[in-house]
């Protein structure tokens, strides 16, 4: 039936399995229910394309699909990364940072969250080797600072100290271990950090290591 096969070829763009496999369960009886509510082996359907995911990632895990070691993939439901439309991380943290990442399979979504036009406030919590000296507020935010090895100058970022040796930094832009590469330009390392915001979105309490689906309300504050 026509039905069935549009409903193989969904269920396999979930990954759920190739569309063959898909129609063999369909005629299994393992989807059951409608439009909306419809289940496969009795577990409520994952999300259709669209989704975006809100991770609170670990240290020691890379946002890459192929590096050796620990992924941050691997965190989420295996049938994620057989997705097409393919799921994947708004950017990266470097493998030592915690915190605040997104995913999401909606490609303009991605490029306009990661586009440098589209200036989304990031807010990091850095942990440095030595005391702040109390230059660096003004460094960051004259917008003249350039990151060794480039020439254009960042765009103006504002820091807070927060204690002898931790800071809070917003940056609006995503170069590369930029807030690494800022600090050290400080004369400064840093030895901890973890992104506590992405534009309108904080962790909450969410546990390290711990992901949930943004609500449409939440995904629409992003646009
Ligand atoms: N800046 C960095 O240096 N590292 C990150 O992971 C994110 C921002």
């Amino acid at each position: 039936m026509k039905a069935d096969r549009q409903l193989a070829k969904y269920l396999a763009g979930l990954g759920y399995g190739s569309r063959k496999e898909m129609e063999a369960a369909i005629r299994a009886g393992r989807v059951t229910g409608e439009c909306e509510s419809l289940r496969f082996d009795g577990e409520p359907l994952d999300p259709p394309p669209g989704m975006v995911i809100l991770m609170n990632k670990p240290a020691g895990f890379t946002c890459s699909r192929s590096d050796q070691g620990r992924l941050v993939y691997e965190l989420l439901p295996p049938r994620f990364l057989k997705r097409d439309p393919a799921l994947s991380s708004v950017g990266r943290l470097d493998a030592d940072t915690t915190g605040l990442l997104l995913f999401t399979d909606d490609g303009k979504l991605l490029h306009r969250l990661i586009s440098p036009k589209s200036e989304i406030e990031k807010t990091y919590e850095a942990t440095l080797a030595r005391p702040l000296e109390g230059h660096e507020a003004d460094l960051f935010a004259n917008g003249t600072l350039v990151l060794r090895g480039e020439d254009k100058p960042l765009l103006p970022a504002r820091l807070v100290a927060t204690g002898e040796r931790t800071a809070r930094l917003t940056i609006t832009e995503g170069r590369y271990h930029q807030v690494r590469r800022m600090f050290a330009a400080a004369g400064n390392h840093v030895e901890a950090l973890h992104r506590a915001r992405f534009g309108p979105l904080e962790l909450d309490g969410l546990a390290e290591g711990e992901w949930r689906l943004l609500t449409a309300k939440e995904a629409e504050s992003l646009s």
